[in-house]
């Protein structure tokens, strides 16, 4: 008789044959593959010798081959139906083939229409084109919910629409045209827009791809960031993306009305610069036909040009930076829309930039489909109360030290001071430091409110700025300047009045080591007729971050640069 050999330790049912060099390890899986007459040996392991299995193991064991029997067949039985179900799929998915969806030329003609402007036309004929946002597929019907960029519409296909070829094989983000009756959705059911669309007639325009390269198996929301950057050109088509981007059109529009409300004109200034305006450790440099050229971090310096010419003005340009920030508010390339106005005051300026903030933010709740997208992306949104709270700068270090908020110590170069258990050590502020993001959040986070910070002192501040004259505490010379800080994000509008005196502008170039001869146009306007003036720049995709509650102004900008990543 054949014998078969288990060894409980070293065995097994994979590999094992149940020859003595090859045993099994269980004995219920040697009972199971040789329920023939066979003589079955057992062992604990290697050390032990062979022997004939005990009574109740061999009881155990015939009921363990039974249970493996058992469960042979029920895989062979499911195994069989789904080879039937892929044969009967497969012959319905040939026959289809042959099916032949026309267009009905006896039924009205069809109205071609955007998704969000469907409602005046229900109970009528409608033809509409976009992408198979969601697809469900089941009993000869297929649902689909349609998307066109304005809107969403949901779709059913019914009878031979839902048995061609193209129905049977359609993928989600294929492109498709569809044609049907616009029909209210019955009672107790819901759709966007409160219709669906009866299709008698459908094409597909550009099908996408299934199984591996399938949309949804290219990334989701769940996905690694780094992923979802590569793939942002797909991204946008999700519906928290596209709200944002639509919100951010819809406050562009918003502000361009409240700016020219003020009477300011929008002009475009140019990208390609020859001069700095914050400093030359953010600027990206290139060459511009042999000459040293940059690209702006503002428009600031052209917009001053534009006053004895235009009046007030605005525009919306892109800024660039290169600083090695990979936080989650600052970007290399972003929209700056920036203010610029002549005889004004600093206190005029503030009060004009809170202006554009509340009023801007009306006219968005004013409008229903921005203030439906708000109401989405950012449910507790409460637009902000006038007036804003107004902090100079020393009594901005006062408060951060009386609130226990500290910034990290750093020697003379810059880096970090460390206690001897190698921890960064951490300083009250004292007049002079740079307020940090860290700080600035924790200060608008527990104020709980936008906030103008003021009066910085000259040393932190660019060349151009107005002084307040004489000194003020530690001795300093002080700034008109502003910044604007929103709970959550921080510091979204950097403004200040210029300086309107030749001498104090010139004076201004040299504290800061810039040659003023390619400013000489600037200077110009201290010579021709200057004024008192101010302005201000706004980070859209900052504003953006905090008016949509987005963790990260990446989130808010089409395709985001930061350091390292220009694609896609
Ligand atoms: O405070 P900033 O540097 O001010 C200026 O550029 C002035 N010349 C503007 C003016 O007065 N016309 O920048 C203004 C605003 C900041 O408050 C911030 O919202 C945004 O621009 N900003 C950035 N946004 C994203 N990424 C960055 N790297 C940014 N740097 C500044």
């Amino acid at each position: 008789m054949t014998q078969v050999h288990v060894d409980e330790t070293s065995g097994s049912d994979t590999t094992g044959d149940g020859t003595p060099d090859k045993p099994y390890q269980n004995l219920a899986y040697a009972l199971f593959t040789h329920p023939q007459d066979v003589e079955l040996l057992v062992r604990k392991d290697q050390s032990t010798p062979y022997d004939k299995p005990t009574a109740s193991s061999l009881k155990k064991a015939v009921k363990g081959a039974d249970g493996l029997k058992k469960k042979q067949q029920k895989a062979g039985e499911i195994a069989e139906r789904e080879a039937k179900e892929r044969a009967e799929a497969e012959k319905k998915l040939e026959e289809s083939k042959k099916i032949v969806l026309t267009e009905d030329a006896s039924l009205p003609k069809a109205v071609k229409a955007k998704l969000s402007k469907l409602a005046p036309l229900r109970g009528q004929r409608i033809r509409v084109s976009g992408w198979v946002h969601r697809l469900r597929q089941q009993k000869g019907l297929a649902f689909i919910v349609l998307r066109d960029g304005t809107g969403y519409l949901q779709a059913v296909l019914s009878g031979t629409a839902a048995q061609t070829y193209d129905a049977l094989t359609l993928t989600l983000e294929s492109s498709v045209e569809l044609t049907g009756t616009l029909q209210a959705v019955p009672d107790g059911k819901t759709a966007p827009g409160g219709h669906e669309l009866i299709v008698d007639y459908w094409k597909v325009h550009g099908a996408a791809p299934g199984g591996e390269e399938a949309f949804s198996n290219r990334m989701n929301e769940q996905s690694d960031p780094s992923i979802l950057s590569e793939l942002r050109h797909l991204v946008i088509r999700g519906e928290t993306a596209s709200s944002v981007l639509r919100l951010r059109s819809l406050l562009m529009s918003a502000f361009r009305d409240t700016l020219t409300a003020h009477d300011l004109l929008e002009v475009t200034p140019p990208c390609l610069v020859q001069t700095q305006v914050e400093g030359g450790a953010t600027l990206f440099k290139l060459d511009y036909y042999g000459q040293p050229a940059f690209l702006t971090q503002s428009s600031q310096l052209y917009l001053e040009t534009c006053l004895p010419s235009l009046g007030d003005v605005f525009c919306v340009q892109e800024s660039f930076r290169a600083e090695n920030s990979h936080t989650r508010r600052h970007l290399s390339e972003y929209t700056h829309l920036e203010g610029e106005l002549a005889f004004i005051t600093f206190e005029d300026l503030m009060n004009h930039i809170e202006a554009l903030i509340c009023e801007t933010a009306d006219k968005l709740l004013a409008n229903p489909e921005s203030a439906a997208l708000i109401k989405t992306l950012n449910p507790s949104f409460q637009p902000p109360a006038r007036p804003f709270l107004r902090m100079s700068y020393v009594d901005a270090i006062k408060w951060l030290n009386t609130h226990g908020i500290q910034h990290e110590a750093e020697d003379a170069q810059g880096n970090p001071i460390k206690d001897a258990d190698g921890a960064v050590k951490m300083v009250d502020h004292v007049v002079g430091d740079d307020i940090a993001e860290a700080a600035e959040r924790k200060m608008t986070d527990i104020l709980g409110k936008p906030m103008f910070l003021h009066s910085f002192p000259a040393e932190l501040k660019a060349f151009y700025m107005k002084k307040i004259p004489g000194t003020g505490e530690g001795g300093k010379v002080y700034t008109e300047s502003c910044d604007l800080l929103m709970p959550g994000v921080g510091e979204i509008v950097g403004g200040s009045m210029r300086i309107a005196e030749m001498e104090e502008l010139l004076a201004g170039y040299k504290r800061e080591g810039i040659d003023p001869a390619p400013y000489y146009w600037f200077t110009d306007q201290r010579k021709y007729g200057t004024c008192e003036h101010g302005g201000y720049g706004l980070g859209v995709e900052r504003f953006l971050a905090w008016l949509a509650d987005r963790f990260t102004v990446r989130d808010c900008s089409l395709y985001p640069r930061w350091p390292g990543r220009a694609t896609p």
